[in-house]
């Protein structure tokens, strides 16, 4: 038989982008290069100052050169090792480090290559775990509204989308959700956590009263709910979950894939908070994006529980081709060296303050509903058109990259910022400037 080879055409049409109207990007595409430090390229050497750590995960910046040589090595050294029966000596090495900067018990990483993975496994763990302790009644598992966990069937069940839940199906069965945290009403352009909505944490009892607590296995949540606009906990809630899961058996899983990795200031959220929860998950920033890479954190207790049975037995029916995959160790040791010397993490804190200042100048600007901030990112709610939701946002997007030359997401009518840690404060001033001046320019 002949080979099947089709002219290749050199056009956009084959590729179908992400979370992306694919129409309106092909017609006007918005294309990277190459990246350095703050920026990106277009093709043209148009410099864009990255607002948004590429997705939340270049939080070393772009193509550092310490992680772009530790990817080299190791490509040349060892390309692959089978992620199951076989293991590299950089994995353990990686799991350690990544233990080390989680608080507790957490000291046992089980590694995936998206954050969608490691949400579905810290829910599987979580089911298994309650089984293998003889409480396999328990089986339900609470997200929260707003909440996005990736886009994995568990993920989308515990998810608050709609838009991400409404085209596939019943999805998981036996998941309830907590209301969201934000209301505009009462935690209006506030900096850093709202003092209002702790109490929402009291609808996990109500919860545990509708279902009983021995069929509830987790609750998942974000510390700061990112995609959905950025919304920081508001003071003492998390504190209130962790007390009510402990309070019926209930294992609390932290989603920090966004928060982890300095985006607030630490290691991770949890260590803000001072909330130490059963499981953590994490993926982006953990190589800075510089390799897929996620996982989740478990403390000992879980992980001991599942070593269990004649020791020729696989203690969990789990796990990806690419789990641990050498270059995303390589990349993920390099990440966190740099993180560290670099004192990233407190570099985030430390800038916070001038941060908040400089996102809450923008109140008072037309169609600006709402400003939060924690740590370095921010939400910006802008007014929605008539008729036309999400419209304005979306001129705002372009814009800032084809007027302003800044990369800023948008999610809905909501503008987020989140800059490399490694940002400058001359920077910040001149991201907010040109956010400004987009937000004028679609009012
Ligand atoms: C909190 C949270 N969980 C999970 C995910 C999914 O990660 P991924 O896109 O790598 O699957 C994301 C992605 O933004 C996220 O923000």
């Amino acid at each position: 038989m002949p080979a099947v080879t089709k002219p290749g055409p050199n056009d956009l049409e084959s590729y179908w982008l992400p979370f992306t109207p694919n129409r309106a990007f092909k017609q006007a595409p918005r294309l990277f290069a190459r990246a350095k430090d703050m920026h990106y390229f277009t093709a043209e050497g148009r410099a864009v100052l990255d607002g948004t750590a590429g997705l939340w995960c270049s939080n070393a910046g772009h193509c550092r050169d310490p992680i772009v040589a530790a990817i080299q090595r190791q490509a040349e050294e060892l390309d692959y090792s089978p992620a199951f029966q076989f293991a590299h000596p950089q994995a353990f090495e990686l799991a350690n480090r990544i233990a080390a900067l989680a608080p507790g018990d957490l000291n046992r990483v089980f590694f995936c290559n998206s954050g969608s993975e490691a949400v579905d496994t810290a829910l599987k763990i979580a089911l298994a775990y309650h089984q293998v302790r003889g409480e396999g009644a328990r089986s339900r598992l609470i997200g929260r509204e707003r909440g996005y966990h990736g886009t994995g069937f568990g993920g989308i069940s515990v998810g608050g989308i709609v838009a991400n839940r409404r085209s596939f199906g019943t999805l998981l069965t036996g998941v309830d959700h907590l209301p969201s945290t934000y209301s505009r009403e009462h935690q209006a352009f506030t900096r850093g956590e709202p003092d209002w909505g702790a109490h929402l944490a009291d609808e996990l009892e109500r919860i545990v009263a509708l279902h009983d607590a021995s069929t509830i296995a987790a609750v998942i949540v974000e510390p700061m709910a990112g995609s959905t606009g950025v919304l920081p906990p508001p003071k003492g809630y998390l504190q209130k979950l962790r007390a009510i899961c402990d309070r019926h058996g209930i294992l609390l899983i932290l989603d920090e894939v966004i928060t982890g990795f300095g985006r607030l200031g630490c290691a991770f959220a949890a260590e803000r908070y001072g909330v130490t929860p059963d499981m953590i998950v994490f993926a982006k920033g953990v190589t800075s994006g510089a390799v897929p890479m996620a996982g989740v954190i478990a403390g000992d207790r879980i992980y001991t529980a599942f070593m269990r049975g004649p020791e020729h037995v696989i203690e969990l029916f789990h796990g990806y081709t690419y789990s641990a995959h050498p270059l995303a160790c390589a990349a993920g040791l390099a990440a966190l060296n740099l993180y560290r010397d670099e004192k990233l993490f407190e570099r985030a804190r430390a800038l916070e303050a001038k941060w908040a200042d400089a996102a809450m100048a923008l109140q008072g600007l037309p169609g600006v509903l709402d400003i939060r901030t924690v740590g370095l990112t921010a939400g910006i709610d802008l007014a929605p058109r008539l008729g036309a939701p999400g419209a304005r946002a979306a001129e705002a997007m372009n814009r800032a990259f084809h007027d302003e030359g800044l990369m800023i997401r948008i999610t809905g009518d909501t503008i987020a910022l989140c800059p490399p840690l490694i940002v400058r404060e001359a920077q910040i001033g001149e991201m907010f400037v040109k956010v400004a001046k987009v937000i004028r320019a679609v009012t």
